[in-house]
């Protein structure tokens, strides 16, 4: 019987410690990352796709969709550049806003951490 109680101690020990590595849902946070693409983001994106990426409906009803999850239209490397450097379909470009290593780094947040295994 003690045996067991050490055990189970044991367990919950290690589990409780795993979730705090993971964080919460395990999701990647935009917010709590100290990455320079994720300030990036937070200054230039999040206002229409939202904080975390997401996705939202914005003031003059233009349906901004999640980086996240879903269809996504974008889904190379190339693609997903252009898409921030070009604009278009209600997106401002940042061609002319951000330097070529900035939206590069935003196109590997997207594609490694927000899509990561999708
Ligand atoms: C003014 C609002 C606005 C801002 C600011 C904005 N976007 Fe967008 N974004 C959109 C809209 C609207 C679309 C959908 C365009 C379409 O349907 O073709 C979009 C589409 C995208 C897509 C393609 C999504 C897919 O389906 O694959 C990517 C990637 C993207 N945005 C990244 C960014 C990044 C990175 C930033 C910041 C540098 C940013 N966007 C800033 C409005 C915005």
């Amino acid at each position: 019987m003690y045996r067991l109680k050490i055990v189970l101690i044991f367990l919950f020990a290690v589990f409780g410690l795993a979730a705090c590595f993971v964080g919460g849902d395990g999701q990647y946070s935009i917010a709590n990352s100290r990455a320079y693409e994720a300030s990036l983001f937070r200054q230039n994106c999040a206002i229409c796709h939202g904080p975390e990426g997401e996705g939202k409906t914005i003031d003059d009803g233009t349906v901004v969709p999640s980086l996240r999850h879903g269809d996504f239209k974008a889904v190379s490397e190339a693609q997903i550049y252009s898409q921030i450097a070009d604009g278009g379909n209600g997106m401002t470009p940042f061609r002319t806003q951000l330097t070529e290593r900035e939206m590069r780094l935003l196109v590997k947040l997207i594609r490694e951490d927000l899509r990561k295994g999708k």
